[in-house]
């Protein structure tokens, strides 16, 4: 499991794994299209697909996109054999926070920032010393834990306008959440242009497999269904105050909602009471799982 990073999927990574996968077989009748990630984060879906599927060898290449230079650095030298040290001090991350790209900046910047949300203030003000360096451990023991998952990928760094999947490729689109734009000190998160975004998907969405993870809202295009939603509570706040009732969904052209098509065998339930599990441990509180009724 990836470390926290703002807008990361861990917590609903293998509930979203299970839901791709079903559409998947449904519309090819096989479960091996390579997969790419115009912005891949820290991974979470991606690096799901991977343990399950690329356990032998590579069944699906995951290309993983990122604008964020920093981060696609820490995923490239995580790939030649670099890991972080195990602690970060404040003077350590403010130095970095003015420094060149660097895979420590990328490692550093998010696993030590507050709320996770990249190059924001040293989480480690707001916490015990003890705390603080027991997340910081945590963080390294989980990138050192995915690396023998990385083999499969390859990473690019820029913005996900400059590169269209390749015929064949199913797409994991994780944009920065509508809702998160007032978190004025990441502009990866603030400069983002949701029209373009939305005329984009559309765009591949006649070529290819393409889902989308967003909140449910009036902000989403009418010719795009909620395919998979999880209404989750907040218990705990984020940067933004955050508490309150959210619909995590997954989204895809409508052209992909086929009556009639093949289909396995419905998604796996255990693990998506797992992920139901997890997020309760989370500090979420889960009142249901269901899939919409635009669902076959
Ligand atoms: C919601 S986060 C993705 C989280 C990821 N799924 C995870 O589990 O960690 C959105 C990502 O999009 C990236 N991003 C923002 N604007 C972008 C753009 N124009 N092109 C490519 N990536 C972009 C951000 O740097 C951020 O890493």
């Amino acid at each position: 499991m990836p470390i926290r990073y703002q807008g990361g999927k861990q917590r609903f990574a293998k509930a979203i794994y299970e839901v791709m996968t079903d559409y998947e077989y449904r519309n090819t009748g096989k479960n091996k299209l390579n997969l790419y990630s115009p912005f891949f984060g820290m991974g979470a879906v991606e690096l799901e697909f991977s343990r399950r599927d690329n356990d032998e060898k590579c069944v699906r290449t995951i290309t993983a996109n990122d604008i964020n230079e920093d981060v696609i650095l820490m995923w490239e030298s995580l790939q030649d054999g670099w890991l972080p040290k195990k602690t970060c001090s404040e003077t350590y991350y403010k130095k970095l926070k003015t420094s060149d790209p660097s895979a420590e900046r990328g490692f550093y910047l998010s696993a030590y920032a507050f709320g996770g949300v990249f190059g924001s203030s040293f989480r480690g003000k707001y916490q015990t010393p003890e705390q603080n360096k027991r997340e910081g451990l945590n963080a390294y023991n989980k990138v050192k834990e995915v690396v023998p998952y990385l083999d499969c990928f390859k990473f690019r760094n820029g913005s996900y306008i400059k590169r269209m999947p390749k015929k064949g490729e199913m797409v994991y689109a994780d944009p920065p959440y509508y809702s998160s734009l007032d978190y004025g000190v990441n502009k990866y998160l603030t400069d983002f242009d949701y029209d373009e975004f939305w005329d984009t998907m559309r765009k591949w969405s006649k070529t290819n497999l393409v889902f989308i993870s967003e909140e449910k809202g009036k902000h989403i295009p009418k010719d795009f269904i909620s395919i998979w939603e999880l209404s989750t509570t907040r218990t705990v706040g984020s940067l933004k105050g955050g508490k309150g009732k959210k619909k995590e969904s997954l989204f895809i052209h409508k052209r992909y909602v086929k009556k009639g098509s093949k289909r396995r065998e419905s998604p796996d339930k255990e693990k998506i009471s797992e992920c139901k599990e997890y997020l309760e441990d989370m500090g979420y509180n889960v009142k249901k799982t269901r899939r919409s009724k635009n669902d076959l």
